[in-house]
């Protein structure tokens, strides 16, 4: 008797554990940043901040791109053979870093994180990743 309560109660707490966690991301507005890969690891390239949805780039060309609602992070369109990121990262220092380095009226191009960070031994996988994107690319025309 005395068990099964306790059952009840813990099952009940679980439940509600899982609807917080299912939860939608915070809509706090302006905190979305580009992923810095995409769902196969290619790495962002590009941004465009100043476009609403923000366009994130990925690959060497413009034509793989994704982009996200500026309010929800969500992904709004899929221009990278179905291979985005379902929603962007919340992250409101980068996010103020990034709109500050734009804000500077003679400042170069603000660095894309990703592309400092890229490895000596990434540039092979990256090669043959872009070309089997391509082919993918190919395939759907
Ligand atoms: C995103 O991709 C689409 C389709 O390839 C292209 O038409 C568009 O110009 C791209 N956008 C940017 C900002 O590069
Ligand atoms: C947010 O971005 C900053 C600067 O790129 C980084 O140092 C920090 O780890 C990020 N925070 C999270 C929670 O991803």
């Amino acid at each position: 008797m005395h068990f099964s309560t306790i059952s009840a109660v813990l099952g009940t707490l679980m439940v509600l554990g899982t609807t917080v966690q299912a939860q939608e991301p915070s809509n706090t507005p302006g905190c979305w940043v580009c992923p810095a890969e995409d769902r196969v690891n290619y790495p962002l390239t590009n941004t465009n901040y100043d476009a609403s949805p923000f366009v994130c780039i990925y690959g060497d060309d413009d034509i793989f791109n994704c982009s996200f609602s500026s309010s929800t992070g969500v992904l709004v369109e899929d221009n990278n053979l179905g291979l985005c990121p379902a929603a962007a990262i919340e992250n409101c220092s980068e996010r103020r870093a990034i709109m500050r380095r734009r804000a500077l009226p003679h400042a170069p191009a603000a660095p894309v994180p990703a592309a400092r960070e890229v490895k000596p031994g990434l540039m092979h996988t990256r090669t043959r990743l872009g070309e089997s994107k391509k082919r993918l690319h190919n395939h759907f025309d």
